[in-house]
């Protein structure tokens, strides 16, 4: 009767953990509470209880030096099957996983993506467990044989599946604003520090297909995929299918920060 299992009916979040240290910890828990909030499911811990917790599950898999923390807290059990709930005692669940960064020579080698219309609601920035139109975006991917779907609102690119978008265009860095249509992705929030600590300029507007099929470059980012080059788009090549300069210096300015940043 877990209104998680039943209809979705919860919020999550995935933690990348680097030799033992969370990374985005503060914006992470600050995200889960405003998903929380946002569905009116009420915090079980602040936010020294949740790293301590957080913190005691790394430790049991001290041999991954990479880890992906998955938390889920679900509205919770209820006695029967209905739509509307009252008052309920919200499950957690978390894991590890193992992840494995991707390397730069492998991510040299640049991904393909597709576009597709974006059929998701209109609260996209909250982090719920109800996946169903990325899961089924996700898995049209795999049967291309692509990295990610790009998703295109009334002519505008949102973001992907389960992951922000980036263009780069004369330099200047290009990315949609926060707000309802896409998730306030945390690694998006990095790349945005990195290239401001690297003097790259950075807007946060929204564009169209046509800007991004003629990007000089095309990234993707996500906690456990990092910045991912997109050279290929509808069997389209981005730059000639070659990774850009500037992915290079983001890349290796994230990399920096993985050490330095908890
Ligand atoms: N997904 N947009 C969507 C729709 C996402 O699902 C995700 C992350 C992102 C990137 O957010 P962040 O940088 O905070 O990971 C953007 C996670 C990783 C997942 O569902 O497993």
């Amino acid at each position: 009767m877990d209104r998680g299992f039943l209809f979705g009916d919860g919020i999550y979040e995935v933690f990348p953990v680097y030799n033992g240290l969370i990374l985005g910890l503060e914006s992470h828990l600050q995200r889960l509470q405003e998903g929380l909030d946002a569905i009116n499911i009420v915090n079980p811990y602040d936010k020294k209880k949740w790293t301590s917790i957080i913190n005691e599950l790394i430790t049991y898999h001290q041999e991954n030096s990479e880890q992906a923390i998955y938390l889920q807290v679900s509205r919770g059990c209820d006695d029967d099957r209905k739509h509307t709930h009252g008052k309920l005692k919200p499950t957690i669940y978390m894991q590890s996983s193992p992840f494995k960064s991707p390397t730069k020579s492998d991510l040299l080698k640049g991904s393909a993506a597709i576009t597709r219309t974006d059929i998701r609601w209109s609260q996209c920035d909250t982090k719920t467990t109800s996946l169903l139109a990325n899961i089924m975006f996700a898995q049209e991917a795999k049967n291309h044989s692509v990295e990610e779907v790009i998703l295109i609102r009334e002519g505008i690119v949102t973001e992907c599946s389960s992951s922000n978008l980036f263009l780069v265009k004369n330099n200047c860095i290009y990315t949609h604003p926060k707000g309802p249509y896409i998730l306030p992705g945390i690694t998006r929030e990095i790349i945005i520090d990195c290239a401001k600590y690297c003097d790259i300029k950075v807007e946060e507007i929204a564009f169209n297909k046509e800007s991004l099929m003629v990007a000089d470059e095309v990234w993707i980012s996500s906690s456990t995929r990092e910045v991912v080059p997109i050279v290929c788009i509808d069997d389209r090549l981005i730059n000639n299918g070659k990774v850009g300069e500037t992915w290079s210096v983001i890349y290796d300015s994230y990399q920096a920060t993985k050490s330095i940043r908890v």
